[in-house]
């Protein structure tokens, strides 16, 4: 069956997750950070990650916000700059805000000009996804935001993607799912989405189970597939 819908992974697919820690690093007075952001970002993210994944198989949930926070402080204490509460609220204030990456409103633009419907699936809580979706501007282009927080568990919880069927009243092989995680996109293409990755720093594929059918560079090309 062709793809009527697009579905998309938020941090680090629509939005870049190191753009928080890159902003603050170049205000005044952030010498510190200046020196440490890049791996402080990386710190935060693969904390962030690990946290959901642990907590979906501990059966311990609580929202993406609070995860966030938790990998955060860990990684300001990783870093010697958990003494800087102005730096933890300025660094979590920007999270809230997160640049969308260039191609993002004219590809979504172009899905909605075919006819497509698209829609964000996201670990993220309902407020911070409304946020980011405001501060991209891209809330036009999207018919929807689906959280993790009706079901309380984390992704690659079979639970999260079906999400999507039952919102859109969809099978699996009418979606196209799209993430930059390459175990979100190897857990999507197991579910039976159509999957395209998004591997913008040229990663080997997971070994996991699924293999996503496209691999992309960026999300420019994704309005051009032959799927639809
Ligand atoms: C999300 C995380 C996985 O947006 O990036 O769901």
């Amino acid at each position: 069956m062709p793809v009527t819908t697009c579905i998309f992974d938020a941090y680090g697919t629509l939005f870049d997750v190191a753009a928080a820690a890159r902003a603050a690093a170049s205000e005044p007075g952030r010498d510190r950070l200046a020196g440490c952001w890049q791996a402080l970002a990386e710190d935060w993210r693969i904390k962030q990650l690990s946290y959901s994944w642990l907590r979906a198989v501990a059966g311990d949930h609580t929202d993406f916000w609070q995860v966030t926070q938790d990998a955060l402080d860990w990684s300001l204490e990783a870093h010697g700059l958990d003494g800087d509460a102005d730096l933890r609220a300025r660094l979590l204030a920007l999270y809230r805000e997160l640049e969308a990456y260039p191609e993002v409103p004219a590809m979504l633009s172009a899905l909605k000009a075919r006819g497509l419907v698209t829609a964000i699936l996201s670990n993220g809580s309902p407020g911070m996804l409304s946020d980011a979706v405001a501060s991209a501007g891209i809330g036009e282009v999207l018919d929807d935001c689906l959280s993790v927080e009706s079901v309380g568990v984390f992704k690659p919880a079979r639970a999260v993607y079906d999400l999507v069927g039952q919102r859109f009243g969809t099978a699996p092989d009418q979606v196209l799912f799209v993430s930059s995680n390459g175990w979100d996109a190897a857990a999507g293409a197991a579910y039976g989405f159509v999957t395209a990755w998004v591997n913008r720093r040229g990663d080997p594929v997971d070994r996991l189970p699924g293999r996503p059918q496209h691999i992309l560079t960026d999300l420019a090309a994704l309005p051009d597939l032959e799927i639809y």
